[in-house]
């Protein structure tokens, strides 16, 4: 089918949100015949569409294939800023890495990248992270807030709160922040946030959010170091979950939650971050470049640092490894 066609019929299904659409008005709408209609319905069909056709009601859309395009992410986005602008690949070395490249080039604030697979995922402390094709996530949103340096991290923050309120929108599941980034359901990581800048000493050019969600997998689908600590939204909520809607819920999430930065600050995304805290008044290990540390956590300062009491005093811990003690 040409794709432009396939683009308007998907598009005219999913504005009907489950309700039948007629023959006739498909065939209008697309400039063909009926009989032509029939054979694109069957097409969407080979493509992993449900799609059911009854008598004098016409065609209705039950089931989409789980699969991501700029397409799927486009149809049905009520965002107004994020995610006007796509960039979607089915395999990049890291959307990170496209991410600095295209906000070097210009581009403007609310712009993603997404890939099916990425083959140098990048995580947090040099680490890689394991991005195969088919189940995950893996997206990167360009922004250009006008805030100092040292606010920065505040946006990790923020992107933590906004995923974790679009997987309980999406799926049901509570998920719970391990400071500064990591997302957790059941105690299993979930979702990884890597924010990285593009600055000058006075300046911020662009903040740029890597999130990486752990989304169809199943347990054998993790490489062995990984298949007691991580966990997927399918295996933590036992329902297949569709990624592009979760994308576009993750999108309005996090327009809201960062209209709601830039008019009133960080306090009420401190709040809500507090609230998903997983860490908060328990006794952490925190492995920092600089030694380790133990202590009670406190909170979080107006910068995003974590404080600790330890024996020494309040330590403030901007970047670490944390092992939350047993209670
Ligand atoms: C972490 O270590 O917890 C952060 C992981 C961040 C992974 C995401 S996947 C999309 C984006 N591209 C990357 O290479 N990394 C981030």
């Amino acid at each position: 089918m040409q794709s432009n066609l396939r683009k308007k019929l998907i598009q005219l299904f999913t504005e009907a949100d489950g309700e039948f659409i007629s023959g006739q008005k498909i065939s209008e709408e697309l400039g063909c015949s009926r009989t032509a209609v029939w054979k694109h319905i069957e097409d969407l069909r080979k493509s992993g569409y449900e799609l059911e056709a009854v008598r004098k009601l016409g065609y209705k859309m039950k089931k989409k294939p789980d699969k991501i395009s700029e397409n799927e992410i486009r149809l049905g986005l009520k965002t107004k800023k994020m995610g006007q602008t796509i960039y979607f690949q089915d395999a990049v070395p890291s959307t990170q890495k496209i991410a600095h490249e295209l906000a070097n080039n210009g581009a403007e604030e609310g712009t993603i990248i997404v890939a099916d697979k990425q083959t140098e995922g990048r995580g947090r402390m040099a680490r890689a992270w394991h991005s195969p094709e088919g189940n995950g996530i893996w997206m990167s949103i360009i922004l250009r807030p006008e805030i100092p340096v040292q606010k920065t991290p505040q946006l990790t923050l923020l992107a933590a709160v906004a995923i974790v309120q679009a997987i309980e929108e999406q799926t049901g599941k509570s998920a719970e922040i391990k400071w500064p980034n990591d997302i957790l359901i059941g105690g299993k990581k979930t979702v990884g946030i890597l924010t990285e800048l593009q600055a000058e000493a006075d300046q911020v050019h662009s903040v740029i959010v890597g999130t990486g969600i752990n989304v169809n997998q199943l347990k054998g689908d993790f490489p062995d170091e990984l298949k007691e600590t991580a966990t997927s939204l399918r295996m933590a909520s036992g329902k297949k979950v569709d990624r592009a809607a979760l994308i576009q819920t993750i999108l309005l999430t996090f327009e809201k939650r960062y209209s709601d930065y830039i008019a009133h600050g960080f306090q009420p995304i401190k709040l809500l971050w507090e609230s998903y805290a997983l860490t908060l008044h328990r006794d952490l290990t925190a492995r920092t470049l600089n030694g380790t540390f133990y202590g009670k956590a406190l909170g979080i300062d107006d910068e995003g640092v974590l404080l600790l009491e330890t024996s020494d005093g309040i330590q403030k811990i901007y970047s670490a490894d944390i092992e939350i003690s047993p209670s």
